[in-house]
């Protein structure tokens, strides 16, 4: 199974943002997941399109993966699309009209994903899942780093990768909130293949180190059930 470690800058350091991302890419790093918050959708306030059009041009290496904690989301769709994001990602419910929003991103050059809250029920998807290259799992209520896992989610991540597998579905599973070593292999053998984690890295001495322990942790899984 191809994992993709994707390091979430919520939890980097702000004032020096650039050399944190170099900093994560070196350490291995698959993609850079940035959490654009609007303190509507979700009771915080990140980043918008500039920022991510700031890492592009400070040359960030890696795919840029782009979680849309907004609501509405089409002008953000927009704005990231031009800022060089690779994976866009929204929530349905911030969106008045899911399919249409999901084809904007693929007309725009981009890979389109669906973000489920940890309520959020795997029905949401059922329409668009053969539309989308990536559907995210949220293991914690959005808005913050730094939260635990939610167990419940291990059983929802099983749920979808069954969908997923019956639907022939090729988009990747990825999940975000409170992923650490720790449990990022009960959460690769429900059927994830992509991580967030943003404490779990930044949050660390040395992110090489960090990110090398996830993949031990991953090394020698069978692929999900
Ligand atoms: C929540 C954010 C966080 C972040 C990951 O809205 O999406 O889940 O990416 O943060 P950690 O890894 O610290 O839980
Ligand atoms: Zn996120």
């Amino acid at each position: 199974m191809d994992y993709w470690i994707a390091p979430s800058v919520l939890s980097a350091n702000f004032a020096r943002l650039g050399a944190e991302v170099d900093a994560v890419t070196a350490a291995g790093a698959d993609l850079i997941h940035l959490d654009v918050m609007d303190n509507h959708y979700v009771p915080n306030l990140t980043v918008g399109p500039m920022v991510c059009a700031a890492l592009r041009d400070h040359g960030v290496t890696v795919p840029l993966d782009v979680h849309l904690m907004v609501s509405p989301v089409d002008d953000l769709i927009r704005g990231f699309a031009d800022a060089g994001a690779r994976y866009i990602s929204f929530h349905p419910e911030a969106s008045r009209h899911v399919d249409r929003s999901v084809r904007l991103i693929r007309d725009l050059g981009c890979r389109p994903g669906l973000v489920l809250n940890p309520a959020a029920p795997l029905n949401l998807l059922e329409e668009m899942l053969p539309e989308l290259d990536l559907v995210l799992l949220m293991s914690v209520n959005p808005g913050f780093g730094g939260q635990s896992f939610i167990p419940y989610v291990v059983d929802k991540i099983r749920r979808l990768r069954q969908m997923m597998t019956a639907r022939g579905a090729s988009a990747r599973l990825e999940v975000d909130g409170g992923v650490k070593a720790d449990n990022i292999a009960e959460i690769a053998r429900a059927g994830a293949d992509t991580f967030v984690a943003g404490s779990a890295i930044f949050g660390a001495p040395d992110y090489a180190a960090a990110i090398t322990a996830m993949r031990e942790a991953l090394h020698g899984l069978d692929s999900p059930a």
